[in-house]
């Protein structure tokens, strides 16, 4: 099949967070599997200074109609693996900056410009290009206006530029909602400015279109497919979603072995596998180094990688801090986003010393070493579409501590749920339900054959991509 994905992250290229390891992964699998692959991005800085990029692309000018502007921009591809490409969509103004979204504080005032410009580019370039693709692929709300954008394009023209359109939502949380006055630069038709289309609360919400006029709609776990049908979990979309019951379907995310297995993890001091769990005490002791913490400690470490958002139950964190300081246990924290929760974070760490340890930076290399080097991974989510950091501490061999909810559910058993296959520990969504985790976390730890029985497992679950891959090609040749 010809397989076209549009997402506003790739890893290595561009990463925020899990999106970006998704659309990297699954495009290479793809790939790998035989599949003619490419992959539009917007041209970020760091997708431009990338080492594979420079130098090594070619080049295509556009313009593209925004209202009654024409505005150019150019097209960048190379060629990364065999029967992949990746192309950058590129308008310096618009995507030649540090951040993709924002600037830390709050998000960018022209987003709705840069992604509708985005979207209306991709299709362009499908056009002038001759990519006849079978798929074509949408990732979360900045690709969401593909779909449609992409059938009136092929109005205009009297051509067809794809087959069958599919989009993802990654996480429902992120919609794309813009003041209703934005919907003149999408050049669409009026009556898709109205509660049949685009319109939502007298603005424009991307995502809904994205869902309402694909193909196929899918989600990154099988239990947020069911979630983001009620109003607890759906943002106000659920009855957008609902009406696509029938379409609508749950693919778990998977691991990139090239990239998070410990056995031959060239960021970590040491690579180790299950039979030989030697390395993984050297990367628990360069861990505690790096983190200024005593050498000798054999107390529980609890690690945690995440954007600093409510999403992420940082705050359930925050609550236990008297657990943190009292108890005999480390806890190390890597994340940036919120500032408030950036400060509060610093302040538990000022408050435990040699106990806490907080970094604010994005930090690929330190990310691998808190999955490998903790005795525990904390993910005590708030809501959670998949989540990769559950399952790359499973493959690392450090047992989760999450919520149950969303991808949380489909991906962990509890160890007191299920003796025999527990890998994890799991809670209500809540301070109280953390706590308790915690607790039980301590009694796990305190017995040892109990807990390496549970990393015995972890390590030996399957998570890698050509499960989920098998997946989506079956999803692709079934919507065709
Ligand atoms: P989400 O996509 O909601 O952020 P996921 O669990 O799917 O959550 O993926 C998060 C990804 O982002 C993981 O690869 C994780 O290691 C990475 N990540 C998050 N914060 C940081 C950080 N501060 N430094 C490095 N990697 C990070
Ligand atoms: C989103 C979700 C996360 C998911 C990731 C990749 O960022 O928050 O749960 O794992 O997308 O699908």
């Amino acid at each position: 099949m010809k397989i076209v994905h549009v997402a506003s992250e790739m890893f290595p290229y561009l990463k925020t967070g899990g999106l970006a390891d998704v659309v990297g992964a699954l495009s290479c699998a793809l790939a790998d599997k035989g599949h003619e692959v490419s992959v539009f991005l917007p041209g970020y800085r760091s997708a431009l200074e990338h080492g594979e990029v420079v130098g090594a692309v070619r080049r295509m000018r556009l313009k593209i109609e925004m209202a009654n502007d024409f505005l150019s921009g150019d097209v960048r591809f190379f060629s990364p693996r065999p029967n992949l490409k990746v192309y950058l969509i590129c308008r310096e103004e618009f995507f030649d900056r540090r951040n993709p979204y924002g600037n830390g504080e709050r998000d960018y005032e022209d987003n709705a410009e840069r992604f509708i410009f985005f979207c209306k580019a991709v299709v362009e370039m499908i056009r002038l290009g001759d990519l006849q693709p079978d798929i074509v692929h949408c990732h979360d709300w900045q690709a969401a206006l593909l779909p449609i954008w992409l059938r009136e394009a092929e109005r205009r023209h009297r051509v067809t530029l794809a087959l069958k359109t599919v989009f993802t939502i990654h996480n429902i949380a992120y919609q794309g909602v813009f003041p209703s006055k934005i919907f003149a630069r999408t050049n669409l038709p009026d009556e898709l400015n109205q509660m049949d289309g685009l319109e939502y609360y007298s603005q424009i919400n991307l995502m809904k279109g994205g869902i309402m006029f694909t193909d196929r709609v899918t989600t990154v776990s099988p239990r947020y497919a069911q979630e983001i049908q009620t109003p607890e979990y759906g943002c106000g979309l659920d009855g957008v979603v609902q009406a696509r019951a029938d379409d609508i379907v749950g693919l778990l995310n998977g691991v990139d072995s090239a990239v998070w297995n410990p056995a031959t993890d060239g960021l970590l001091p040491a690579r180790y596998t299950a039979e030989n769990l030697a390395g993984k005490a050297q990367c628990r002791a360069e861990l505690l180094r790096r983190c200024g913490f005593a050498a000798e400690t054999k107390s529980p470490v609890f690690g945690m990688v995440a954007r600093l958002t409510e999403q992420k139950g940082i705050d359930f964190v925050l609550a236990n801090r008297d657990f943190f300081l009292a108890q005999n246990v480390r806890l190390v924290v890597l994340g940036s986003g919120d500032r408030r929760m950036e400060e509060e974070l610093r302040v538990l760490a000022g408050a435990g010393v040699q106990k806490v340890c907080f970094s604010a930076k994005l930090d690929e290399s330190m990310s691998h070493l808190i999955e490998a080097g903790s005795d525990f991974f904390l993910m005590p989510s708030v809501f959670e579409p998949c989540g990769l950091n559950q399952m790359y501490s499973q493959v690392y061999g450090t047992l989760p501590v999450v919520s149950r909810v969303g991808g949380l559910v489909d991906t962990v058993i509890d160890i007191d749920d299920d003796p025999r296959h527990g890998t994890g520990l799991m809670c209500e969504p809540s301070a109280v339900g953390l706590r308790d985790a915690l607790q039980r976390a301590l009694g796990l730890f305190g017995d040892r054959r109990r807990y390496a029985a549970a990393q015995q497992r972890a390590m030996a679950k399957d998570f890698s991509w050509s499960v989920a891959a098998a997946a989506y090609e079956r999803l692709y040749e079934d919507s065709l």
